[in-house]
C-alpha cells in the first residue's frame, strides 16, 4: 500500500513563487509515489476577516492553481476543506486534548495576533488544531510544507501521540517534508523576512499570476547586498535568495549557477533571472485559464467524496475510542 500525503494552502491573497517552490512543487513531485490529498483550506482562511464574495472566488482560483502547478486529479485527491465536515468535528475533539500553553507557544499566532491580541479571533488562536485535524483525519505519513509550518506539524505530532497514549493507537504520526532548498523564499524587498501573501509591499513577492512586465520590474527592483559577486552565501541573504529561485527553476547545480554568473554583474543576473521566471510562469498562466467551471466542479466533487470516505472512518474510530456514542 502507498503511504499517504496531505497538504493544503489557504485561499487568501495571491499565491507567490515561495508557495510554489516551498510547497506546490513538492506536492507535484511526490504525488505519484504517495496517495495524495491536497486541500483548499477555506476554514483556515476565515481565522482572519474575509470578504465572502472574494473568498468564494479565491477558493475556486486556488483549485485552478493546484491544477496548473501539475497536481493531477487522476492521481491525487483535490478538495475543499468545508466539503468534509469531519475536519470541523475532529477539530473540536482535538481542541479538548490540546493545551492552552501549546497554542500560546505558536510563533505564527504571536506574529499574526501581535497587533491586537485582545481582538484576535479565537479561531486564529486554535488554527493549528484545525491543521492537526486536517492531517490526522487521513492517517497521513508525510506533509510537504514550507519552513513556516514546521512548528504546526510538531504540534500535530504531539497531539496525535497524546491521543494514542490516552485512548489507544488511532492516528498515524505524520512526518514533515521540508525541502532542503526553497523552504523559505525571502521577500525581494526585505530579505530578512519570508515572501508573504499578506505583505503590504507587493514588490516583495512575485505572484504566480503577475504579468511579464510586473515580474521584470519586481526583480529589477529587488534589493541586493553589499559586494558584487553572484554566489550562494548565507551571509548575503538577498543574492542568496535570488540565486535560490534561479537554481530551483533552472534545476542547475550550485556550481553551475555560480560558474554561469562568475563573470557577470547584478544587471545581467537580474535580467536572466527575470527571463527565467517569466518563461517558467508562462505555461502555468496559460494552464490556469484552461479549466472551465463545470470541469472544476466535477474534480472538487469527486475529491470531496474520496476524502470523506477516509475521514469518516477515522472520526468513527475516534468517537468509539472516546466513548462518544449517540444514535447515529
Ligand atoms: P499558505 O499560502 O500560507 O497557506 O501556504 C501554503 C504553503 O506554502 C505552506 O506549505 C507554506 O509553508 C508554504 N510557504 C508559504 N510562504 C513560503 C515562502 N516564503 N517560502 C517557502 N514556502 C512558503
Ligand atoms: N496552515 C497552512 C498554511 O498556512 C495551511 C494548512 C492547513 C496545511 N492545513 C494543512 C498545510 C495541513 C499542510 C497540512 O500554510
Amino acid at each position: 500500500m502507498k503511504k499517504r500525503i496531505f497538504s493544503g494552502a489557504q485561499p487568501t491573497g495571491n499565491l507567490h513563487i515561495g508557495n510554489y517552490l516551498g510547497a506546490l512543487k513538492n506536492w507535484v513531485a511526490l504525488q505519484e509515489e504517495y496517495e495524495s490529498f491536497f486541500c483548499i483550506v477555506n476554514l483556515h482562511a476565515i481565522t482572519l476577516p474575509q470578504n465572502p464574495e472574494i473568498l468564494k472566488q479565491k477558493t475556486l482560483d486556488l483549485a485552478r492553481i493546484y491544477l496548473a502547478s501539475g497536481v493531477n486529479p487522476q492521481v491525487s485527491t483535490i478538495f475543499i476543506q468545508s466539503d468534509v465536515s469531519e475536519h470541523a468535528e475532529l477539530t473540536w475533539i482535538l481542541s479538548c486534548i490540546t493545551r492552552m500553553g501549546e497554542l500560546e507557544r505558536m510563533t505564527q499566532f504571536k506574529d499574526k495576533g501581535k497587533d491586537n491580541r485582545e481582538r484576535a479571533s479565537v479561531g486564529l488562536f486554535t488554527y493549528p488544531v484545525l491543521m492537526a485535524a486536517d492531517i490526522l483525519l487521513y492517517q497521513t505519513d508525510l506533509v510537504p510544507i514550507g519552513q513556516d509550518q514546521k512548528q504546526h506539524l510538531e504540534l500535530t505530532r504531539d497531539i496525535a501521540e497524546r491521543f494514542n497514549r490516552d485512548f489507544g493507537a488511532t492516528f498515524t504520526i505524520p512526518e514533515a517534508f521540508i525541502p532542503p532548498v526553497g523552504a523559505k523564499i525571502l521577500s525581494l524587498q526585505e530579505p530578512t523576512k519570508k515572501m508573504s501573501k499578506s505583505d503590504d509591499n507587493a514588490n516583495g513577492s512575485v505572484f504566480l499570476l503577475d504579468d511579464a512586465d510586473t515580474i521584470t520590474k519586481k526583480i529589477r527592483r529587488a534589493v541586493t547586498d553589499s559586494g558584487t559577486e553572484i554566489s550562494f552565501d548565507e551571509s548575503r541573504p538577498a543574492i542568496n535568495n535570488l540565486l535560490t529561485i534561479y537554481q530551483l527553476l533552472t534545476k542547475k547545480s550550485t556550481e553551475e549557477c555560480e560558474a554561469h554568473f562568475a563573470e557577470k554583474g547584478y544587471g545581467q543576473f537580474k535580467t536572466e533571472l527575470a527571463e527565467t521566471v517569466v518563461e517558467f510562469l508562462r505555461p502555468f498562466q496559460e494552464k490556469v485559464k484552461e479549466f472551465d467551471d463545470s470541469e472544476l466542479q466535477k474534480i472538487l466533487k469527486d475529491g470531496a467524496e474520496k476524502a470523506r470516505n477516509v475521514a469518516t472512518e477515522t472520526l468513527k474510530d475516534v468517537y468509539a475510542k472516546m466513548g462518544i456514542v449517540g444514535t447515529r
